[in-house]
């Protein structure tokens, strides 16, 4: 049981997540190695697209957009909020100028997080509770008796669930703070 949860869950999600920093790190180096720094520069826009791509999904489920397979959509936007941050991730680099930038890439971060939770944590803690909770109610436990045991594991899942609701207002002000950037960028234009 915990080992499944390890492998089908934990492992899958730091995966994705060490696989991200992973490829941040060898990307710039490999841009500063061959002296492309300036195409890092560039991947801010490929990145932003791509994050913009994603968003098909979001139309798909709110019946925006009424053709394409959800379950395939959705695998399109991992992938391409994955790509996406990942270009954001080089683009920003380890330089540090201004601040509304690298705050839009802590949301960036944060929204990341949040999706990567959302999938591949809870839904299965959601089933481990309620497994809980049905086992302990065959063992004749009273209502209570029964919450009280689950206290700890049902209020880790609800700071969870709480933490997934964050997705969407957390785009919001991620999209704000870049637009901020690359209209700053756009009206002060001189890329060196
Ligand atoms: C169309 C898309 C974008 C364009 C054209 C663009 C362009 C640029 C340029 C030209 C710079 C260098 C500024 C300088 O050195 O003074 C820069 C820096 C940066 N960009 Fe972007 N960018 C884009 C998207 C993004 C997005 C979506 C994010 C974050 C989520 C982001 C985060 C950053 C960061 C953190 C820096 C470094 C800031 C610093 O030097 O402190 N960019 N961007």
């Amino acid at each position: 049981m915990a080992s499944s949860l390890w492998r089908q869950h934990i492992l899958p999600f730091s995966l994705i997540l060490g696989l991200l920093a992973v490829a941040t790190i060898a990307g710039d180096y490999f841009l500063h190695w061959l002296n492309l720094v300036w195409v890092g520069r560039y991947l801010g826009i490929p990145g932003t697209l791509l994050i913009m791509l994603s968003l098909t999904y979001s139309l798909r489920k709110r019946k925006i957009m009424i053709s394409g397979n959800p379950r395939l959509l959705l695998a399109f936007h991992e992938f391409t909020a994955w790509l996406g941050s990942l270009f954001i991730l080089i683009h920003a680099g380890i330089h540090f100028n201004a601040i509304l930038p690298w705050l839009a890439v802590m949301t960036m971060g944060v929204n990341v997080v949040s999706g990567l939770v959302g999938k591949h944590l809870l839904d299965r803690s959601r089933r481990h509770v309620q497994g809980e909770r049905n086992g302990f109610q065959l063992q004749g436990l009273s209502k209570p008796e029964v919450e009280q045991a689950i206290f700890w594991d049902a209020l880790t899942l609800d700071a969870m669930t709480k933490w997934r609701k964050m997705h969407i207002p957390i785009f919001m002000l991620f999209v704000a703070l870049a637009l901020g950037h690359i209209l700053s960028i756009f009206l002060f234009w001189g890329w060196k």
